[in-house]
């Protein structure tokens, strides 16, 4: 007998549908431990429910999962195989479910890019949030040209955006050596055949100053990456990485990739020398606080709350508001610093193969990556 077609949910529509603050329920058919490593958390309306699907199938009924019966209900598994079993069984009990396709392995892939008012002299700004990270990367465009911010390795979403614009890629920057997750850099250098940016310190590994094997144009305090008719400054802000940057454009908009976030700043630690880079970091935010304007538009590589995002979707803030409502901009002294420092939790082990895989110094697989990227990043000092 033919197995019934599954009606199934493509996870870039789930996303569509959370961030749109429709009452999706998102059923995690997942163990525990599986979602401790990361989960849907997309939206601030998502009902979210876990079960695994032999406890599902064991129900006598289904009255105990407290399911809204008037919204439809998106089951998600790892790859989006046991998801179909458990959709057609939610199905016969009356259930409108939906299998997401490819699981959590394909929501963590998916990139949601969204709009913002471009500063002088661009005019395009879209932000791109790859939701199943916490991760955000950026395409700029000024007079048909445009510059790329830290992309992860799935570059269709960027080439999507590029085509919309009707933009052509002219450079690619990496704020900083990731940890969290596989630089898409390197591959859209050779893609589109422009030059990839990034910080001299960040070219060698932090763990034994091996140098990387990437083929990059190194930048540096003060200098300027120009495309169509603007540019952008890079300001060295060192601490999450020694070469970490932020790149200031016209108008008071920043990139701060993991130095300065909406609710936090970047750890130290992730290079295995926080005792050497802590301080460094501390120079650099004392700075920032000091001198970096109030109406400084602070676009950063990372959030990890939906409280970190403004009432567009978007995640940013100006540097007023950071300044009063970031708990890290309360920190008095040095020795209050090291100690909020100290209490991060330690980083998922994978960030160290990560870190060296985005210098060129490991190969890593498609199913490897996936493994090793697996859940929302743990950048976030405190
Ligand atoms: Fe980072």
């Amino acid at each position: 007998m033919p197995r019934p077609a599954v009606p199934e949910l493509a996870p870039e529509d789930l996303a569509r549908r959370l961030d749109d603050g429709e009452p999706v329920q998102v059923l995690d058919i997942r163990a525990a431990e599986r979602l401790a490593a990361g989960r849907v958390t997309l939206g601030e309306r998502l009902a979210f429910k876990n079960v695994t699907g032999s406890t599902l199938y064991a129900l006598p009924d289904l009255g105990g999962l407290g399911l809204d019966p008037g919204a439809p209900v998106a089951v998600i598994c790892g790859h989006g195989n046991s998801s179909q079993r458990a959709t057609l069984f939610l199905r016969e009990r009356g259930i409108t479910a939906f299998s997401v396709t490819g699981g959590m392995a394909a929501w963590e892939k998916i990139v949601v890019p969204r709009r913002l008012a471009p500063p002088p002299g661009m005019s395009d700004l879209v932000q791109m949030d790859r939701v199943g990270k916490g991760a955000l990367g950026y395409v700029l465009a000024s007079d048909g040209e445009a510059v790329i911010l830290d992309p992860g390795r799935h570059l269709e979403p960027y080439a999507a955006v590029l085509r919309d614009l009707g933009a052509t890629p002219r450079a690619v920057v990496d704020t900083h050596a990731h940890a969290d997750y596989l630089s898409g850099a390197g591959a859209a250098a050779r893609r589109w055949g422009i030059p990839y940016f990034l910080h001299e310190a960040d070219t060698r590994s932090p763990f034994d100053d091996t140098p990387g094997r990437l083929p990059v144009r190194a930048v540096g305090d003060g200098d300027v990456i120009a495309f169509g008719r603007t540019t952008l400054r890079v300001e060295h802000t060192p601490g999450h990485t020694l070469g970490s940057i932020t790149l200031v454009a016209a108008g008071g908009v920043a990139f701060t990739g993991d130095f300065v976030f909406v609710q936090s700043i970047g750890r130290p630690d992730l290079g295995g020398r926080a005792a050497e880079w802590g301080p460094i970091l501390w120079r650099s935010f004392e700075r920032a606080r000091r001198e970096w304007p109030g109406d400084r538009l602070v676009l950063p590589a990372h959030y990890a709350a939906e409280n970190e995002r403004g009432a567009d979707r978007t995640v940013g803030a100006r540097m007023e508001a950071i300044q009063r409502e970031n708990p890290a901009f309360r920190i008095a002294d040095a020795d209050e610093f090291a100690r909020w420092i100290a209490r991060t939790p330690p980083p998922p082990e994978s960030y160290r193969t990560i870190k060296l895989a985005n210098i060129g110094l490991l190969d890593v697989s498609d199913a490897d990556a996936e493994i090793l990227e697996a859940g929302a990043n743990q950048c976030a000092a405190g």
